[in-house]
């Protein structure tokens, strides 16, 4: 059972992360639809402004009520995010809030002794609620979308492999709200989450491996040995038994760091416009915001192992 100040710690860094990410996923839907899907651009676009004021009302919450190291982990705001915005705003023309990534880039964390009041309880469980309802909402069309790209019903300029990527993920942070509504400690397993993110950061390889002009050679290389090292991950983290989990752990963290350098790299080289590619850098810096949460993720449970 959750005490109530780890119910809303864990509530808050969850939705400012993924009412991010999944907004996001929603502006990347609409802008590679064709125009002649139009009623599923405005209803990708309906559900990215749900998501955008749902942040907003996260991030309204989190303020002093969420960790120092979740802040400083830079999987909520990079310091690529607002300029990576700005960019892809005025490449795409999609509408984005920046005054919300602009607050959480001065985020205030809690202080250690800060008591919560039984109301902010309320209020993340509201929100939380909420949350999974649209969740609901985003799996159902994405599933659509799924099923009509199979079928050659659909064009969007996105590869298969990528919409049932962003699906993972939706359905992922579902799963995690349930077990936070029901006030339980997430019941995935430290194995688990590994093997779901070790599956995402191949995938991330792949996806810029893919996305780069074929001039770019050096870093589709790059990209490839990233995809070939998750891969070789995945398959070792599913194989582990109880004994091996802190090797397998310090060798994904060991990887996703090496990962998240690159992912790095790549955002700043795209803002710069040094990379030629069909890849944005709001894309960068989202999978870039991915590796640093699962880093964290890795950095928790080897401390807490060592206790
Ligand atoms: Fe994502
Ligand atoms: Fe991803």
């Amino acid at each position: 059972m959750l005490e109530a100040k780890e119910f809303i710690e864990m509530s808050l860094e969850l939705n400012l992360f993924f009412t991010r990410i999944i907004k996001e996923h929603m502006i990347f839907t609409e802008i590679s639809l064709p125009i002649k899907e139009s009623h599923l651009i405005l209803e990708a676009d309906n559900m990215k402004i749900s998501f955008e004021s749902l942040l907003k009302e996260t991030t309204d919450l989190a303020r002093g009520n969420i960790s120092k190291k979740a802040i400083e982990s830079r999987e909520f705001v990079t310091p690529y995010t607002l300029d990576a915005e700005v960019k892809f705003e005025s490449l795409f023309g999609a509408c984005i809030n920046k005054n919300i990534t602009k607050e959480q880039l001065n985020f205030p964390y809690m202080e250690e002794a800060s008591i919560h009041d039984h109301h902010l309880e309320e209020q993340v469980y509201d929100l939380n609620s909420r949350i999974m309802n649209l969740l609901m909402d985003v799996i159902k069309y994405s599933e659509d979308i799924i099923a009509n790209v199979a079928d050659c019903q659909l064009a969007i300029f996105i590869y298969p492999e990528m919409l049932d990527h962003l699906l993972r993920e939706t359905k992922f942070y579902m799963e995690l709200l349930l077990d936070l509504q029901d006030k339980k400690v997430p019941k995935k397993k430290i194995i688990e989450k590994q093997i779901f993110w070790n599956h995402i950061m191949e995938d991330h390889a792949e996806f810029i491996r893919g996305l780069l002009d074929p001039s770019e050679e050096e870093l589709m290389k790059m990209a490839n040995r990233f995809a070939e090292m998750f891969e070789k991950l995945l398959k070792e983290t599913k194989e582990a038994d109880k004994k091996d989990i802190e090797r397998v752990t310090e060798k994904n963290l060991k990887a996703a760091r090496e990962l998240m350098e690159f992912k790095k790299d790549s955002t700043e080289g795209l803002l710069k416009c040094e990379i030629k590619g069909i890849l944005n850098p709001l894309l960068a810096d989202h999978v870039l915001r991915e590796a640093n949460r699962y880093i964290r993720l890795l950095k928790e449970y080897l401390k807490e192992d060592r206790k």
